[in-house]
């Protein structure tokens, strides 16, 4: 295949991603800087004046947050360090949400010094907060969504959330503590695939200001499929915050980065067993959501001069580890003649791709690029057998 154009969902030229392979190698994660920003605008058009906070837990990269710092994003963190990435890219305390259901020591005295917004996730935590913090109550809705078990964060038997039986008390403890209670939030999942589950959290929500009056904020968060149709999720979320008098807030991690970056891996060959793979160079180490979601990401062949010409094969995409379960793609059909050393591209890798991505097997995790229209900015270089092992030499 030698297209050079610009499917809508591959963000970059054939030409661009063959050159990215060849300057910095394989397995990369390349993301469009173009691509980022149209994600951001199609937010804000159909949000309108909601405030955008992304969650980094996405895409934690430096430069994309210095990217979205600058276009007037804040950040949800839910760990000291994506406290750390905030606070050194220059977020300020009205910039930062510190979220998670068991937060550290370290993580409420950070927030509270930043003068940060804390989500609190359980009635324990009135207790927990600095005195006079300004907080925003995780309202678990005990709802079921439409997405895979591991992604849904608003059923009853979720970890996440205060049951609205517990809202009254919790309130009164937040005002004895001293604590400003600035709004609700909720996060019901993630790659929530019907928006009809969306529509019910937030209604069943607007429901609970007869519990607590006016407020400023109403927080959605985030959750929503690469496909969903924001404007009509947007209406909903206005819809419900209006019941408060408040402001929409939203936390969209993989909206923003998904589509904006994808996973380049090289063909090591091909073998036939029961089943038929296409071997690869990156597998669930640099790409774990098939494997741990089942999740599908589309692919493109970028297979050399002459490849292909109109015959499909269907293969399991397998990576390099010594697991079973280390497949990109099963049955994926493409086209015929690949050879060692031919690229393909996994597509909508720029949530929870790089993010996710780990040492297993002493595999240096890959360099990431971003096309900033001109050139490759090198985000991250990839990772060498010194820095796995730096942790871990005894001094001695
Ligand atoms: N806000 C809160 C409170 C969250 O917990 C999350 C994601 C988000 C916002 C952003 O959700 P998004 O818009 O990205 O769906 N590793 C999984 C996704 C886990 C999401 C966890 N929380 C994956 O690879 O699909």
């Amino acid at each position: 295949m030698t297209r050079t154009d610009t499917d809508p969902h591959v963000p970059l030229t054939d030409d661009q991603l063959r050159d990215a392979a060849r300057r910095f190698g394989t397995p990369l994660y390349a993301y469009s800087a173009a691509e980022l920003d149209a994600a951001l605008a199609r937010v804000r058009v159909a949000f309108g004046d909601a405030r955008v906070w992304y969650a980094m837990k996405a895409n934690p990269n430096l430069t994309l947050l210095r990217r979205l710092h600058r276009a007037g994003v804040g950040f949800e963190c839910v760990s000291l360090g994506e406290l750390g990435r905030a606070v050194h890219v220059g977020a300020g305390g009205d910039e930062v949400i510190v979220n998670g259901p068991a937060k550290t020591d370290e993580e409420y005295a950070l927030g509270g010094q930043l003068g940060a917004t804390f989500i609190v996730d359980r009635v324990e935590e009135a207790a927990l907060l600095p005195r006079g913090s300004r907080v925003l109550v995780r309202v678990n809705p005990g709802l079921e969504v439409s997405t895979h078990d591991h992604l849904a964060t608003g059923a009853a038997r979720s970890k996440f959330g205060v049951r609205p039986l517990d809202l009254p008390g919790l309130l009164r403890d937040l005002r004895a503590g001293g604590h400003t209670l600035r709004g609700l939030h909720l996060h019901v999942g993630s790659a929530v695939r019907d928006a009809a589950d969306f529509s019910a959290a937030f209604a069943r929500v607007a429901e609970l200001s007869a519990v607590t009056g006016p407020l400023e904020v109403l927080d959605v968060g985030g959750g929503w499929g690469l496909d969903a149709d924001l404007h009509g999720i947007a209406a909903r979320a206005r819809e419900a915050a209006a019941a408060f008098g408040a402001r929409v807030w939203v936390e969209p991690g993989r909206y923003l980065v998904a589509r904006s970056g994808v996973l380049l891996t090289r063909v090591m060959g091909r073998k036939t067993t029961g089943r038929t793979f296409t071997l690869l160079d990156a597998g669930m180490t640099e790409l774990l959501r098939p494997m741990l979601y089942g999740a599908q990401h589309p692919v493109r062949a970028l297979w050399h001069e002459g490849a292909g010409e109109g015959q499909e094969t269907r293969s399991d995409l397998a990576g390099p580890a010594c697991e079973s379960g280390d497949l990109l793609g099963q049955d994926v059909p493409l086209p015929a003649g690949a050879r060692r050393g031919d690229l393909l591209t996994v597509l909508e890798a720029g949530a929870y791709g790089a993010a996710m991505s780990s040492n297993y097997l002493t595999r240096p995790r890959p360099a990431e690029v971003l096309w900033d229209g001109q050139d490759w900015v090198t985000m991250r270089r990839r990772e060498s057998m010194a820095d796995i092992w730096a942790a871990e030499e005894n001094p001695t």
